[in-house]
């Protein structure tokens, strides 16, 4: 792996961390207060390219490798984890799944619009008794010749209020079990389809996690994404791309959290002197750094693999895990050196503790991380 970043990575990386600290910073208390989704910072991340950052120009991306979008993902999610988990979602979830197993028409009429930053994605995979456990798909597709009629609920769906195009798990044949299910390209506005209210969350507030349910919905055969029977297979793919994103957001949070404790600790004197210069806080400020670079080093490691096109499942469950629960170490241990500060909103760093946790939890929780990884180190041995 080449550690040294090429000067257009750099550029990239500058890029997103000015946005997030001229742009994002300003709002990001009052949002999360009244978990008001980042539209309009949606809409210039968009324009800048960062919503269809590895997707081919010719339908509208910006044409970068995945490396660049870990170095964007963590400078968004230092400041607004609410924003960067739209962002990911779109690249890793949707963007990709279209580029890679979409139909020429199906690229140009769904995967452009959301390249280009006019339109949101959203991935409806988790329902009320099909979370980790995914092959459990409860929502049906029956297959009606021309098109497939779809009925059932999703839960916990990222952009689910904001998003135009939903890409949409249902089981077709439930006797073929996973081997039954399809992918099925949902639009907004089709007959049947409804978005739930608002959930009201511990962290990431600001984005847009909603119920949807589908009722007689009419989906033309056109919008199934590859095969007939595809689905599972196609969900499990796209996740081990999106877990990539959101180790890069878990990484985010702990090395945002990181620079606010830095800067606090030369600022705030207690018993004499400024408290970085108490081993009682130096030492905790050496631990959270050298977590947060080995969290660094497997997203860097997973997102190079892909750009290499190799083998990047276990890469990026390992990403994903480590990135999460060092993000939960590292926030914990900022809110500590702040004290009180740290307790308030105004200080930032109780929004990023607030916000570590759910990169513990979707896109597969830290046991199904462990599922992925154990699996794959005993099958190698
Ligand atoms: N690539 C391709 N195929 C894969 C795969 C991968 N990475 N992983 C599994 N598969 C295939 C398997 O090969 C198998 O196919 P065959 O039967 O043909 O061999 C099939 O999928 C079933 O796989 P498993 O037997 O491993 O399935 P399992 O029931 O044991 O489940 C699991 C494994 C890892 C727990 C999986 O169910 C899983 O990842 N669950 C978590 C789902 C998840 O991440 N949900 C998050 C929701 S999305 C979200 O959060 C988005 C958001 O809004 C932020």
């Amino acid at each position: 792996m080449i550690l040294e970043l090429t000067e257009e990575q750099k550029a990239v990386r500058d890029a997103a961390r000015d946005f997030a600290q001229n742009v994002l910073k300003p709002g990001v208390i009052d949002r999360d207060n009244e978990q008001r989704f980042p539209a309009d910072e949606i809409r210039q991340l968009g324009e800048l390219g960062f919503m269809g950052m590895m997707v081919d120009p010719k339908y509208g991306g910006s044409g970068m490798d995945t490396v660049s979008y870990v170095l964007a993902m963590e400078e968004l999610s230092k400041i607004d984890a609410s924003a960067s988990v739209c962002v990911s979602v779109n690249n890793s979830l949707v963007c990709w799944g279209l580029e890679e197993y979409g139909t020429e028409e199906q690229k140009e009429k769904f995967l452009a619009p959301l390249a280009r930053g006019e339109k949101i994605g959203a991935f409806c995979l988790s329902e009320p008794e099909a979370g980790s456990d995914a092959t459990s798909q409860r929502t049906s597709a029956v297959d009606m010749g021309d098109h497939y009629l779809l009925n059932g609920t999703k839960n916990w769906i990222t952009n689910g209020g904001s998003a135009s195009t939903y890409l949409v798990m249902a089981q077709t044949d439930a006797e073929k079990g996973h081997k039954g299910i399809n992918c099925l390209i949902v639009e907004r506005g089709m007959e049947g389809f409804m978005v739930g209210a608002k959930e009201d969350k511990m962290g990431i507030r600001g984005s847009d996690t909603h119920t949807l349910m589908f009722q007689d919905v009419k989906v033309p055969k056109a919008n199934r994404l590859g095969e007939d029977g595809f689905g599972f297979k196609f969900a499990m793919k796209t996740l081990s791309g999106g877990r990539i994103g959101i180790a890069s957001q878990a990484l985010g949070i702990a090395s945002g959290a990181l620079e606010f404790a830095l800067a606090y600790s030369k600022e705030r004197k207690a018993f004499g002197k400024e408290i970085h210069k108490h081993q009682a806080i130096s030492f905790k400020l050496a631990d959270m750094a050298t977590e947060i670079e080995a969290a660094r080093m497997l997203c860097l490691k997973a997102a190079w693999l892909k750009d290499q096109g190799q083998d990047y499942d276990l890469a990026s469950s390992m990403a994903k895990l480590y990135a999460s629960e060092v993000a939960g170490r590292v926030t914990d241990q900022a809110v500590q050196i702040h004290g009180g500060y740290g307790y308030v909103k105004e200080y930032h760093v109780e929004r990023l503790m607030r916000d570590s946790k759910i990169t513990q939890i979707y896109e597969g929780t830290s046991e199904v991380q462990r599922i992925v990884i154990s699996r794959a180190i005993l099958q190698g041995q």
